[in-house]
């Protein structure tokens, strides 16, 4: 396969060659929900916004549709160069159908407001796009389901730079289980995309020992990001 421009679209692509019958483009024979009995672990077909969204408030796979009250899909700006992902929603999120709304995102806010950044101009997504009870950690099920949607969201967004806030979100992006600790401070190539991770806000609230740390990484984010955007 030849590289092009989009090495989002390509990383797609690739994998389609490699696994013809899970992945998404342009599959040789469209299967339907009733086909399936339902929505099996199958990652979408080359959905669209309004697809996509309708696929996920619809969704059943596990057992947190069964607990949420509701979807929490993503927001923000869907031309974004910055996408932040999280770990999954919380109560607050859970109960207005938005990520971030909790006190972990009016920090969140603070933080990108310090680096001259709105919501209005990033996109903000989550591993899991429904709360798990008691807001314990997402299991490796729940994500092997969920993480196709955000696979989908992705590539529609086509991100300058990805910020993973904390553990999940960067293990299950990057496929390893090294800490945080040693995670942050580099830079990945997430399929042709730069990847940074920090310590999700939740996280500065138990430790206020972490916020230099995640000063600094914001600092960098901001850097990388001007840089990749080119603006000021
Ligand atoms: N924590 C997350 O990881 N995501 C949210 O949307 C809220 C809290």
């Amino acid at each position: 396969m030849r590289a092009s421009d989009n090495p989002v679209r390509d990383f797609f692509l690739q994998q389609a060659e490699l696994f013809t019958d899970e992945f998404y483009f342009e599959p040789p024979a469209r299967q339907t929900d009733t086909e399936t009995g339902g929505l099996t672990g199958a990652v979408p077909e080359p959905l669209d916004w309004e697809e996509l969204e309708t696929r996920v408030r619809d969704c059943q796979k596990c057992a947190l549709a069964r607990t949420r009250t509701q979807v929490v899909f993503g927001a923000g700006n869907r031309n974004a160069g910055l996408l932040l992902i999280g770990e999954a929603p919380g109560q607050q999120e859970d109960l207005q159908g938005e990520p971030f709304v909790g006190r972990a995102g009016q920090l969140l806010d603070r933080i990108l407001a310090a680096i001259q950044l709105g919501r209005q101009e990033v996109y903000i997504a989550n591993i899991l796009k429904c709360r798990p009870p008691n807001n314990r950690t997402p299991s490796s099920a729940e994500i092997e389901n969920c993480e196709p949607y955000l696979l989908r969201q992705i590539e529609l967004i086509q991100p300058a730079l990805i910020v993973c806030l904390g553990l999940t979100a960067a293990q299950t992006l990057l496929r390893v289980e090294t800490n945080l600790r040693d995670l942050r401070g580099n830079v990945y190539n997430y399929h042709g995309v730069d990847l940074v991770v920090t310590y999700h806000p939740a996280a500065l609230l138990r430790n206020m020992g972490l916020k230099k740390y995640a000063w600094e990484d914001f600092q960098n984010i901001q850097k990388l990001y001007k840089a990749k955007s080119g603006s000021q």
